[in-house]
């Protein structure tokens, strides 16, 4: 619950954007925001900008979308600024799963 409530406030981020999707675009239009935010994530490291992305976020879509005044469906959000490295978050570190548990490769 502490996870979440410091999640809720973007962690303590200057910043946050909101990713949102209009019309009906299946799996194709999540393989394309997919895309996008990978790159917006990657600039942002590029230029020494910490972001997190959040889908916790869109579990308050109607909330966000009443703040900006805006339509479409909220994916996630992704909190970003420069990083505190004293902040306990940023003590967090993710393994990454090996490469045989996430890839089936056919002869
Ligand atoms: C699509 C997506 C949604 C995520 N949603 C959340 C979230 O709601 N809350 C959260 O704390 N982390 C969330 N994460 C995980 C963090 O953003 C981050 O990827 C994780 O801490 C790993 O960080 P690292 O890549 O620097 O190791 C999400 C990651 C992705 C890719």
């Amino acid at each position: 619950m502490a996870y979440d409530a410091q999640s809720l406030r973007f962690y303590g981020a200057p910043h946050a954007a909101f990713l949102f999707v209009t019309g009906d675009g299946g799996p194709r239009l999540a393989a394309d925001v997919g895309a996008y935010m990978q790159t917006l994530l990657l600039a942002m490291a590029a230029y020494g900008v910490a972001s997190c992305p959040q889908g916790l976020l869109s579990f308050y879509a109607d909330t966000v979308r009443a703040e900006l005044t805006t339509t479409g469906r909220l994916l996630l959000g992704i909190s970003f600024g420069y990083s505190d490295e004293a902040a306990p978050a940023n003590r967090i570190t993710t393994e990454r799963a090996p490469l045989e548990e996430i890839t089936t490769f056919h002869d």
